[in-house]
């Protein structure tokens, strides 16, 4: 690559993360001074589980022992919550009128949290964002998250249900951007084991993805400020290969014996280097799929991401054979060959799936041949992740990897059998 760029059409890439991210176990416990440095009205978004397990009481009572600062629990967050349910919040909390926003749970909670911290700012509806944009400021937010993961709290991305359409929408925007982190695994001891597999498999693609995507040399130049995913770059492989080999090594004794600290611990630094890597690199085809997917299933994110994975990644590896042999080698392959370890890596996540409880195919999830070309072109118009493919994808194409899902079989080549 060209040191000196004629006229600034060189490639470029950038990283963002949250503003400071704290790590380890025990560190929910700077929240107190964290907040007060942030503002002194503290609305907390979670979930009533959260409250029901004795996670928030004891992080709510901190808060309040603070001189100056007052709380208010806002905890009818839910999974795949919608722009309605976000908006049921902000007429609840718009007389507290909070300075500081803190998210605790999965990714629904945080990105409810960013969203509504948007929101409080701006006389503009949610469902108004999709047309017009994101609001230009909002409160600062902390988040804690408490699954391994969606990665949200190192995004500037929030998802949320359209009701109106029956789809979800990802709002990208810089000032969805956490101010301050805190990942303290030992908030994951509580998590099932089901959403521990989910968001697992969720974070796990999120690293593949990221590592698998286009790469920042052969992205279409934007104006600073409209890039959002720049592609696969130095810093995000680097974020995504040590997140594939902490995820590999530990998802499954996360799962099953949740109380592991070492393992959880794996988990969560895995997650968040994952969502750091894809809040730069983006993601591609598994997760474009996935949002019509999750949308006429009504079957978790983390798990619709699982399913679709093998089979995208069996698509992409005439473009990222070298990836696909590096991911493979972290996942425990020994083959020598780049071919051969290549090859292989389609089938070690399908197993991967196996381990932790999910069954690797569409029609586990209630998909029929006939649903495939609609989800294919509900997938392929979104864009902002089809263009971070390696390999470009129409609808022919988004068909064939929905198809190749549909029975995938770990162990059974569908371009050797009739
Ligand atoms: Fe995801």
């Amino acid at each position: 690559m060209s040191t000196s760029p004629p006229d600034g059409e060189a490639p470029w890439w950038s990283f963002s993360t949250a503003g400071r991210v704290s790590f380890g176990v025990g560190c929910s416990r700077f929240l107190p001074e964290v907040v007060a440095d942030l503002g002194h009205r503290v609305l907390i978004c979670t979930d009533a589980n959260l409250v029901r397990a004795g996670v928030i009481e004891p992080i709510a009572t901190a808060l309040r022992s603070l001189p100056g600062l007052e709380v208010l629990v806002y905890d009818e967050g839910q999974a795949e919550i919608g722009f309605e349910g976000a908006e049921v919040c902000v007429a609840r909390v718009m007389d507290f009128a909070p300075t500081v926003v803190v998210g605790i749970g999965g990714g629904s909670n945080l990105d409810l949290a960013k969203v509504v911290a948007a929101r409080l700012g701006d006389t503009r509806r949610i469902s108004s964002w999709t047309t017009e944009g994101v609001p230009a400021t909002a409160l600062p937010v902390v988040a804690l998250p408490t699954t391994a993961g969606t990665g949200s709290e190192v995004t500037p991305i929030a998802v949320l249900t359209d009701e109106l359409h029956h789809t979800k929408v990802g709002f990208q925007s810089r000032v969805l951007l956490p101010r301050a982190v805190l990942v303290d695994p030992a908030l994951t001891l509580s998590c099932p084991s089901r959403v521990t597999a989910y968001s697992g498999m969720d974070a796990l693609t999120h690293a593949i993805e990221s590592f698998t995507a286009i790469s920042f040399e052969d992205k279409a130049t934007q104006k600073y400020f409209d890039q959002a995913f720049v592609g696969k770059n130095p810093v995000s492989d680097a974020l995504a290969k040590e997140a594939i080999t902490l995820i590999g090594r530990s998802l499954v004794t996360a799962v099953w014996s949740g109380e592991d600290l070492l393992a959880r611990t794996d988990m969560a630094l895995g997650s968040l280097l994952a969502g750091m890597a894809f809040a730069s690199a983006g993601t591609a085809i598994v997760h474009a799929l996935q949002y019509p997917l999750g949308a006429l299933t009504k079957t978790a994110h983390g798990l619709g991401n699982a399913v679709l994975l093998p089979s995208a990644v069996r698509f992409n590896l005439s473009v990222r054979q070298s990836e696909a042999a590096q991911v493979a080698r972290l996942l425990g392959s020994l083959a020598r060959a780049d071919s051969e370890a290549a090859s292989e890596l389609p089938d070690i996540l399908a197993n991967l799936a196996l381990a932790v409880g999910i069954t690797p195919n569409l029609r586990s999830l209630g998909v029929k041949d006939d649903d495939l070309p609609s989800l294919a072109a509900a997938g392929g118009r979104i864009t902002r992740l089809v263009s971070n493919n390696p390999r470009p994808v129409d609808d022919v194409a988004l068909t064939e990897v929905l198809r190749a899902a549909l029975d995938y079989v770990p162990g059974v080549d569908p371009d050797s059998t009739p």
